[in-house]
């Protein structure tokens, strides 16, 4: 990618995409678009097509899609596979059709099998069943990927994929309904210290292991892979950061200035047991990530301090 490369970040104003969005700034791109979903609902193919026939991007970064943590991706099954098939098939073959340079579609760890041997390497995919509660996120995903790769074998086009592990930062959402287990726990932790609850319920039995990477280095590794990897399948990009939901909710106390207890409540689903990915992949490509967890929890508490006063 050149600085003067007009660039379509799709979803720029998530978490992912407002990440990407910096550090191409940071790097002097001036090109770039990124519109709302309420200015281009990408679920829409004629809007979809529309859009990128007046834009001509060179190069795309697919963040756009409908995330959830597992209460939500539990509850809206149907949606979280329909809103997510549409905006991806419809930009992916919108790319095609206006002859993108290349595309990076955003995955997720969630396609990987239950019970596959960890850390997950990129090989393991489709060798079991999903997860229950978020299949049909990821079977979007994986339909995604292959998307990708087919595009590339039946058109030639250079659409390539990476599958980060559990993100978080700034622009990170913290309504209990659809947010993730570290902004979700955060919110619990500051509001039982400002409320003085001497305890915080905590779904699942916390022994569940999470990977959790700073959204920034996820950026870097977008943009990395942009510039030096042109193949198929896809590629971990993982912290190596591996916490327990038990341990990830002590960290956050320490930061928080939370000294109370913890209930877990085994009735409520603990998601996957573990999940940690293989990144030497993206390692011998040259990415590496850079924001130790503590450092970044406190950032990110910060961010949602300022944001919340
Ligand atoms: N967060 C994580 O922990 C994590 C981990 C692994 C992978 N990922 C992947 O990273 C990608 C981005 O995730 P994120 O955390 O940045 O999510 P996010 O903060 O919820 O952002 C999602 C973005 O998608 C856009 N969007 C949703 N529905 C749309 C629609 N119908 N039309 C157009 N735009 C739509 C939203 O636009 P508006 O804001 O304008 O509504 C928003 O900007 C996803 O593919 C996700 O699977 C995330």
């Amino acid at each position: 990618m050149k600085p003067t490369d007009k660039i379509y970040i799709a979803g720029m104003n998530g978490m992912v995409g407002s990440a990407i969005h910096r550090k191409l700034k940071g790097m002097g791109f001036s090109a770039i678009v990124g519109p709302s979903s309420t200015e281009l609902d990408l679920r829409d193919q004629t809007f979809t097509n529309h859009f990128f026939a007046q834009e001509k991007p060179d190069y795309v970064f697919m963040a756009a899609a409908r995330v959830g943590g597992i209460l939500a991706n539990d509850t809206h099954k149907a949606s979280f596979l329909y809103d997510n098939l549409m905006i991806q098939s419809n930009v992916i073959h919108a790319s095609y059709q206006s002859g993108v340079k290349k595309l990076l579609f955003l995955g997720s760890s969630c396609i990987y099998p239950k019970l596959a041997p960890q850390p997950l390497k990129e090989e393991s995919l489709l060798t079991g069943s999903l997860e229950p509660t978020n299949e049909p996120y990821a079977i979007a995903k994986i339909a995604g990927i292959k998307l990708c790769d087919t595009y590339r074998h039946q058109y030639g086009s250079n659409f390539i994929s990476v599958m980060p592990c559990n993100l978080y930062g700034p622009n990170d959402r913290f309504d209990l309904q659809n947010s993730h287990v570290l902004p979700a726990l955060i919110k619990k932790i500051h509001a039982a210290k400002i409320e003085h609850h001497p305890k915080v319920e905590i779904w699942g039995t916390g022994s569940p292991l999470r990977e959790l990477m700073h959204v920034d280095d996820l950026a870097n590794a977008c943009v990395h892979m942009m510039d030096h990897y042109n193949g198929p399948g896809f590629m971990n990009a993982g912290s190596g950061q591996e916490i327990s939901i038990r341990d990830l909710a002590s960290l956050i106390s320490s930061i928080v200035g939370f000294d109370g207890d913890f209930i877990f409540d085994p009735t409520k689903p603990d998601g996957t047991p573990r999940k940690i990915l293989d990144s030497s992949r993206l390692h011998q490509l040259g990415w590496k990530p850079a924001i130790s967890l503590e450092k970044g929890i406190r950032e990110v508490y910060e961010h949602f301090l300022f944001s919340s006063s």
